[in-house]
């Protein structure tokens, strides 16, 4: 399907940041969210969403998660070297909005939006204890980008609810993760569909390969 109609075009030279800020929110969708939970040096644990979050390496485990400007989690991580991300689950909707609050530093996201924690197993910094997946990171490194500070994590464990493994794997019907969209949009899975990746052998018609592609 191709529309005929004209491209709008938004030119980040052209445009005022923020504008152009909330344009690229509403182009790269859906994002996960990542549920940052950290500590400062006087000790106050810190929950906050993040959205702009990703795997960055698979050997070594790492993964980031990006501060726009200088916020609490970005100083904690600094000042410690450890957070987590939990997995922001359907069923947590209003309570992961709600740590997205500019509370000031010294206030407990969790206590305030009644977010129950539990310690980790790895790290000193607590996970979410309602939330499926904890994914247990140590300092590795930051990289500061104009505005903005990307954050990598190199993975330490990620525990998963039991309820939500099957045969080895984590099951996304369990998880149920909400995702972040343009504006004040937000979603949920939907459809879950699933296709193999073809190699180029197959693609070229050779009879002799067998299953066995690698799916990621
Ligand atoms: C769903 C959601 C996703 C967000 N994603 C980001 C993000 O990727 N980066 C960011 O800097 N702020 C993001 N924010 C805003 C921060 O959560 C907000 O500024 C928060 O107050 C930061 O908390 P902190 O100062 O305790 O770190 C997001 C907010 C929400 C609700």
């Amino acid at each position: 399907m191709t529309d005929p109609s004209p491209r709008v075009q938004f030119d980040p030279a052209a445009m005022d940041g923020a504008a152009f800020y909330r344009v690229l929110n509403s182009v790269v969708v859906p994002r996960p969210i990542a549920w940052v939970c950290s500590r400062s040096a006087e000790g106050v644990v810190n929950l906050a969403p993040h959205s702009f979050y990703t795997v960055a390496c698979v050997e070594p485990p790492v993964v980031q998660f990006t501060s726009v400007g200088r916020k609490d989690s970005l100083r904690n991580v600094e000042a410690t070297g450890e957070f987590t991300v939990s997995l922001t689950p359907e069923w947590l909707f209003e309570q992961v909005n709600a740590t997205g609050t500019d509370f000031p530093p010294g206030v407990s996201e969790a206590e305030e939006c009644g977010v129950t924690l539990e310690p980790s197993e790895r790290v000193g910094v607590p996970r979410v204890a309602g939330s499926p997946v904890a994914v247990e990171c140590t300092l590795h490194a930051t990289l500061r980008l104009g505005d903005s500070t990307v954050v990598l994590g190199r993975v330490q464990l990620v525990s998963v609810w039991e309820s939500a493994v099957r045969d080895g794997r984590p099951r996304i019907e369990q998880l149920q993760p909400l995702a972040r969209l343009g504006g004040n949009e937000w979603s949920t899975l939907g459809e879950v569909r699933e296709i193999k990746r073809i190699s180029y052998r197959r693609w070229a018609g050779d009879p002799a390969i067998g299953e066995g592609v690698r799916g990621d």
